[in-house]
């Protein structure tokens, strides 16, 4: 369904004696920690890079809202229905200000909807697992969103001036979804025990596609050498993803909740937790477009774009008509 990896005309990092005086002037206010923002030149691969990257974050969210909309009818009290009506609308939110600051990059909305939903645009592998029970909710709160906050907070530091601020907003509101979701699963884990197994479940499902969210291992990543070298990445996929494992592993004990990993042990002298092999396969049939849900996500965003047609043709009528009414005014 998706294309291969998308080419932004990156081979290798160019050392800076092989850059155009342009280039190099760019890459000395990269490395001076300076912001770049849009109206400046930028080398095509940089722009392209920030393009493929939070467009890709702009869909995240947006098909992000549909595992966890599927449970707003079901939440089991109103209290935590209206907690998750709002993280999902946030969740929109988040989207539509990663799209304006990818939109300052010269590319417009459309055409990154479109890309979407023809399946050329990639969107989070985590996406397209499916939401069994209410504790899925509770998991993707706590393991979703914390892998999200956790590789966001860097991005908050990123070279591009849009999507660092963009991010700033983006990471207060996915601190308040973590704490949520780790809310569910403390109420679940000191619930009957039923619930409690419930909160296992839904943890020995979502644990290993958490750790994928943070992209393939270093070795494997064909982007990360140039875009740390742009700052678009301060921390390599699996430093963020080591991270992630060593807050993590704490608060499933604290929940009474056991990892799915039998190698999973504290290494005292890397001083990090150690943890088995992710299966990378799985990972890149997902990305592949096969994953659970890949195909009812995609075609549950065309049809809502589809349905929502006639709202954006209603505006834009409406803008016609003011637009008409105030010249038909000037000329009078
Ligand atoms: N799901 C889907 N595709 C992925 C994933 C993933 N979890 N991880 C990596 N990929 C894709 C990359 O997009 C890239 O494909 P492309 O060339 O077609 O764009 C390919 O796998 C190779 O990976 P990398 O070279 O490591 O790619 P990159 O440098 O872009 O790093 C990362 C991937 C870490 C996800 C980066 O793009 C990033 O930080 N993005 C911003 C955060 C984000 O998008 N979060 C979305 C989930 S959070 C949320 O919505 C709640």
């Amino acid at each position: 369904m998706y294309a291969q990896m998308v080419d932004t005309g990156v081979k290798a990092v160019r050392a800076v004696a092989e850059m155009s005086p342009e280039e190099q002037a760019f890459q000395a206010r990269i490395d001076a920690d300076i912001k770049i923002e849009p109206k400046e030149w930028m080398p095509d691969a940089y722009r392209r890079t920030l393009v493929r990257q939070i467009s890709q974050h702009a869909h995240s969210e947006i098909v992000g809202m549909l595992p966890e909309g599927n449970w707003i009818t079901r939440a089991p009290t109103l209290k935590r229905k209206a907690i998750l009506m709002a993280k999902v609308q946030d969740e929109g939110g988040h989207g539509l200000y990663l799209y304006s600051a990818a939109e300052t990059l010269g590319v417009s909305r459309d055409q990154m909807v479109a890309d979407l939903h023809a399946g050329r645009a990639k969107y989070s592998s985590i996406f397209n697992y499916p939401t069994l029970t209410w504790a899925d909710i509770g998991a993707i709160g706590w393991l979703v969103d914390g892998a999200a906050i956790m590789n966001q907070i860097p991005l908050c530091r990123c070279s591009f001036g849009p999507y660092a601020r963009a991010m700033v907003r983006i990471c207060k509101e996915e601190s308040f979804h973590q704490r949520q979701g780790y809310d569910i699963m403390l109420s679940l884990a000191r619930g009957t025990g039923e619930q409690k197994a419930m909160a296992q479940d839904a943890l020995n499902r979502w644990w290993w596609p958490s750790l994928m969210m943070f992209g393939p291992s270093d070795a494997e990543s064909v982007h990360s050498a140039q875009s740390a070298a742009w700052k678009i990445k301060i921390l390599s996929n699996d430093e963020l993803r080591q991270r992630f494992v060593d807050q993590t592993v704490p608060q499933a004990d604290y929940l009474g909740i056991t990892m799915p990993d039998p190698d999973l042990k504290w290494n005292a002298e890397r001083n990090h937790f150690d943890f088995g092999a992710i299966d990378w396969a799985e990972f890149q049939n997902v990305i592949k477009g096969n994953g659970p849900c890949n195909r009812d996500r995609l075609r549950t965003r065309v049809k809502a774009w589809e349905d929502g047609g006639w709202v954006r043709d209603a505006a834009m009528a409406h803008a016609e008509k003011q637009a008409a009414r105030a010249a038909a005014k000037a000329a009078a």
